[in-house]
């Protein structure tokens, strides 16, 4: 990557993450240490699931919607998870704890479809059982593309029909966006803007992607993207606090012409836009985009009190969801 690129993931350095230790099928082990088999279906074949989150004041911004997303990808292409989404809770309080991690720490939680008998396609020939891997580390994301802002590049690679690939599925195998984002650094931006099968601007290869027009959010219809979670909480919030949105369809030409645009994923939250194949999105001036960060904050904020709450409530006072 060179020096002067950006992602929507650069995070702070933080030399606690030397030393973390990763949960891999309920042991804890040294990053250096830890392993899964050349024979894991998630190496082989890109066969597996994942989320990421945040922790925040001990509690996982969002799990519920993050579960939901998890158990239903797994649903769809038959995984089991081989536990339920208290049983992740508890592998993940399990490894927060391990590592003294309280606060502004990113997880990936990666389940495949395990160590497989030979090295071969064959789902049936995965027969150890799912594969649970839990990454953590210290992050927080850099300041710096508050201001300065990323820079997007229309790519060739599109995104995908959901009777090929579902794009919602949060899959190990992301080699379409990978090629997505190998194509936007070759044409010298920092991430890659997907089109629809249509033509229609879609997302990016690593975040949902919004626009301001005429002080209006504009986002795309929620076909062929991920379903992201950030993306949904942003709608949610424009909704209830009387900031117009639209679900549809546009082109590069409103893209280009956006007075401010923004992209969301959990890392990163809101991230502007500086510029799209190389125009200046607006004037630089981003109100929209400030004030929807300062409402996903309080969003934020409310979220994990109202987790916080639940669990110091006695147990039979607890609503099931
Ligand atoms: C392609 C893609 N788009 C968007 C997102 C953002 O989703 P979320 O807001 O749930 O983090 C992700 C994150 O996994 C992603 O991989």
């Amino acid at each position: 990557m060179p020096e002067s690129a950006h992602t929507t993931h650069d995070a702070d350095e933080d030399a606690r993450n030397r030393d973390i230790l990763i949960y891999v099928n309920g042991e804890l082990v040294h990053r250096d240490e830890a392993r899964v088999s050349v024979y894991d279906s998630g190496f082989l074949l890109g066969d597996g699931m994942w989320e990421g989150m945040r922790l925040y004041d001990g509690e996982w911004a969002f799990f519920d919607a993050h579960m939901d997303r998890f158990f239903d990808s797994c649903r769809s292409v038959s995984l089991d998870v081989g536990m339920d989404r208290d049983g992740i809770r508890a592998a993940l309080e399990k490894t927060a704890q391990a590592n003294g991690m309280e606060t502004d720490v990113h997880c990936r939680l990666m389940l495949t479809r395990g160590v497989k008998a030979k090295p071969f396609q064959h789902p049936g020939l995965s027969r150890s059982g799912p594969t649970l891997v839990i990454i953590m580390e210290h992050s927080k994301p850099v300041n710096a593309l508050q201001s300065r802002g990323i820079r997007l590049a229309t790519v060739p690679q599109v995104r995908g029909l959901p009777m090929s690939q579902d794009p919602k599925l949060n899959s190990h195998s992301k080699l379409n966006c990978v090629i997505a984002c190998l194509q936007a650094e070759q044409a010298g931006a920092d991430e890659g803007l997907m089109l629809d099968p249509h033509g229609f601007v879609n997302t990016t290869n690593a975040c949902n992607f919004f626009i301001v027009r005429r002080g209006e959010v504009w986002t795309s219809t929620g076909d062929y993207c991920m379903n992201g979670v950030t993306r949904a909480n942003v709608i949610r919030l424009c909704e209830q606090n009387g900031i117009p949105i639209h679900q549809k369809n546009f082109s590069l030409y409103e893209a280009y012409g956006a007075s401010e645009a923004f992209l969301t994923g959990t890392f990163g939250a809101q991230t502007p836009v500086a510029e799209i194949d190389g125009k200046p999105i607006g004037s630089g001036e981003r109100p929209v985009t400030a004030e929807i960060q300062r409402l996903y904050k309080e969003m934020v904020a409310q979220d994990v009190a109202a987790q916080s709450a639940r669990r110091a409530a006695p147990a039979d006072s607890r609503t099931q969801p």
